[in-house]
């Protein structure tokens, strides 16, 4: 718990929560910008995955009842997101649809060589630089060692250059960078760069 003026902060477990968390859902589901070109705008977004998310595999910062930012994980082959064929045969119909969900599963799938997955990191534009993602960050690597991982791992788009710096401090290392050479061809997916921060005991 991180103590600022008025309320303190509290990350909370998805799961955890008495009900379903509306506007974090809504968050959550539009955050899925990079895959635009597949899902749609935000509101096609919010509906296509505001109703398949998986609770237990996101962290959501509150202060008081208001929700921040939340962080969204995968491990175990279970991510944030587990939407059916129905919602996006109903937003684009049986044949576009189909090809979008085909599209939604194999950029999804690209992750799958993950161990314990870093999946979205997001703070709404009012709660910035107060820590709220740095403490999003130390409940994500707790939930990784709960789950048995010692290092998590992401994903972080190579111009998105505040990002690296919060992962870097909080002591994620560049792997590599990616331009996703194979989807790249197809799809207009930007360039990325991979990132691991070790769980174990600094000796
Ligand atoms: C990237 C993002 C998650 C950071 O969230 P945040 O809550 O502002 O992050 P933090 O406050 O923990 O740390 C960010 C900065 O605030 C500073 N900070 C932390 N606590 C602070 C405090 N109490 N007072 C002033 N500054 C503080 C940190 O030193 C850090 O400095 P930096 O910007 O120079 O690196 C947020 O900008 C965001 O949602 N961006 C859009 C989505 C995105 O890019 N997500 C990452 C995708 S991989």
């Amino acid at each position: 718990m991180i103590e600022r003026a008025g309320e303190p902060l509290r990350i909370v477990l998805g799961s955890r929560l008495p009900a379903r968390d509306e506007a974090i859902a809504r968050l959550i589901a539009s955050g899925r910008g990079s895959l635009a070109l597949i899902l749609g705008d935000e509101a096609r977004r919010y509906r296509l995955l505001a109703r398949a998310v998986n609770w237990d595999r996101i962290l959501i910062a509150y202060r008081g009842s208001t929700a921040l930012g939340y962080a969204a994980f995968k491990h175990h082959r279970r991510g944030p997101f587990s939407p059916g064929f129905g919602p996006f045969r109903d937003e684009f119909g049986r044949l576009r649809g189909g090809v979008r969900y085909l599209l939604f599963v194999i950029a999804e799938c690209r992750e799958w060589y993950y161990g314990f997955y870093l999946h979205g990191l997001r703070v709404i534009k009012p709660a910035r630089h107060q820590g709220v993602a740095t403490a999003l960050l130390t409940e994500t690597f707790g939930q990784a060692r709960q789950a048995g991982y010692d290092s998590v791992e992401l994903e972080v788009q190579v111009k998105n250059q505040s990002a690296q710096q919060l992962y870097t401090r909080q002591g994620f290392v560049r792997v590599r960078t990616t331009p996703v050479n194979w989807l790249s061809r197809l799809l207009p997916f930007p360039a990325v760069m991979n990132m691991r921060r070790s769980l174990k005991p600094q000796s």
